[in-house]
């Protein structure tokens, strides 16, 4: 039995399965985030500890749980979570969503041979701008730091007593040298920071420890179950749907919107504002068009209309609606892919006395699904290719949004037929990986697909014109800001 851990970003979940990878029970435990300014995101991660436990209590009875031999965690992105010599963590963790690290970034950004080693912009929302904040706005935390850990990283250690990272979470810190797959003296000089605040690096599926003995105690395994390096979220996701070669991809319509390729060799392309990162795999690397808010807006819209987002999206059933009039910028934090903006702001326009909440809802599913397909049109000018594209996360589960993004995307999306496909899946068989030691291809295969969605050929034009218009819309929010 395999247990794969999903840190995500409103809370933990943890995935039980058989040993040939089969879901057999899954738990879940919520937190939340903290905003204490504009633009800032923050977690405690003693919360994904309380998080972790309860999972782990709600698990406990599942048939075959004593029987756990190893396990993985993915984890939401580029966060810092900074400890002293002590492992104390010394403040909140800083989250992949805040943007308060906006000129420490352009600053790393514009660094001769920052963009060639890392293979990306130094996006606000990545480590390494981070602790330059820290730096400049707390500089006794900053002095107090002994290590540097991202959120898998620090269940990694909570897990083993290890200070270990894997390297497609690593990936994401500006500090790595992706195409080589290790710590980069260069761009961590860049950052004022040094190799002994870094983890050790794994692969995400070699076995980096075994579980702590109070802990294998406390929730009732036996001794030696294998810990993973695990990974970061979206490379756990492509492993949990067998996105490993050229040709395959994912969206991603999650807290953050993704659309994933699976790459071969290191193609950065840091020009398109497209992420290029190591894959949990040695030898593979993958690129991602991100956005930052996806259904993060639609909690929005539930949040201040008080319905949820099953309520709100109900109405829509009965085929694809033409655009609407209303429109809605997706930019509640900025934008990373293709803007790298952290000043752009969300907003609706077209707004008539009789718009009600239904209008509001298909325009802010028809604004993220505009930023999905400025996602995929970045990645494909990397030469990145999508031919088989599957569509995963909490609002795949919604048809008629799925059919909106397939007609938006003018292209059509794989859902898988049942199952599970997200990190915490992808984490459970980095974990098998780790504890069997069997061929990476057997494990990681794509799921059986439960329906293709073509996109609606009476439609895609109407939705062309509109994207065109948002598009032109945008580009003038860019000039004033
Ligand atoms: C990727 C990113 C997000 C987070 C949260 O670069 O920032 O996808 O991993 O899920």
């Amino acid at each position: 039995m395999y247990l794969g851990i999903d840190l995500g970003t409103s809370g933990l979940r943890a995935l039980l399965t058989s040993p040939v990878g089969a879901p057999v029970a899954v738990a879940e435990a919520q937190y939340s985030a903290q905003h204490p300014h504009p633009g800032w995101s923050e977690q405690d991660p003693a919360d994904w500890i309380v998080a972790l436990d309860q999972a782990m209590a709600q698990l406990r009875d599942s048939p075959g749980f004593a029987d756990i031999r190893g396990i993985a965690v993915a984890g939401h992105m580029h966060g810092a979570v900074l400890l002293d010599a002590a492992d104390q963590v010394l403040r909140p963790c800083i989250l992949w969503n805040d943007t308060r690290s906006a000129s420490e970034a352009a600053e790393l950004d514009a660094m001769p041979a920052v963009r060639e080693l890392s293979g990306n912009i130094v996006f606000p929302g990545f480590t390494a701008p981070k602790l330059r904040w820290v730096q400049r706005h707390e500089p006794k935390i900053f002095d107090q730091v002994a290590k540097v850990l991202l959120p898998a990283g620090f269940l990694n250690l909570h897990l083993t007593g290890r200070h270990v990272a894997d390297l497609s979470d690593s990936a994401g810190t500006s500090w790595l040298d992706v195409g080589a797959r290790a710590w980069s003296d260069r761009l961590l000089e860049a950052g004022h920071m040094r190799r002994d605040q870094m983890p050790d690096l794994a692969e995400g599926r070699e076995a980096v420890g075994t579980l702590r003995p109070d802990l294998a105690q406390r929730w009732g395994l036996q001794p030696q179950v294998v810990v993973a390096a695990g990974a970061g979220d979206n490379a756990a996701a492509a492993c949990g749907t067998g996105v490993m070669a050229p040709g395959q991809g994912f969206v991603s319509l999650g807290t953050s919107g993704v659309v994933l390729a699976a790459r071969d060799g290191f193609h950065p392309d840091p020009e398109t504002a497209v992420h290029t990162f190591c894959h949990a795999l040695p030898q593979r690397w993958y690129q991602m068009g991100v956005m930052l808010s996806a259904t993060d807006c639609m909690n929005w819209l539930s949040r201040i209309s008080g319905q949820s987002p099953a309520a709100m999206t109900a109405p829509f059933s009965d085929g694809l609606r033409p655009p609407s009039e209303v429109r809605f910028l997706p930019y509640l934090s900025g934008e990373r892919t293709p803007h790298n903006s952290a000043q752009l702001r969300g907003g609706f326009s077209g707004l008539a006395t009789a718009s009600d909440l239904q209008d509001l809802t298909a325009a802010v599913m028809t604004g993220v699904s505009f930023g999905l397909r400025d996602c995929l049109q970045a990645l494909r000018a990397t030469g990145a290719t999508i031919d088989h594209c599957l569509a995963i996360g909490g609002g795949s589960a919604s048809p008629y949004w799925v059919q909106l993004l397939a007609t938006v995307l003018n292209q059509p999306l794989q859902l898988p037929l049942h199952g599970e496909f997200g990190a915490a899946a992808g984490a459970a068989r980095l974990a098998r990986l780790a504890h069997t030691g069997e061929p990476v291809d057997a494990v990681l295969t794509g799921p059986e697909i439960g329906q293709t969605v073509l996109p609606d050929p009476a439609q895609v034009a109407a939705y062309e014109n509109a994207y065109q218009q948002f598009r032109a819309q945008v580009a003038a929010e860019l000039q004033q800001s």
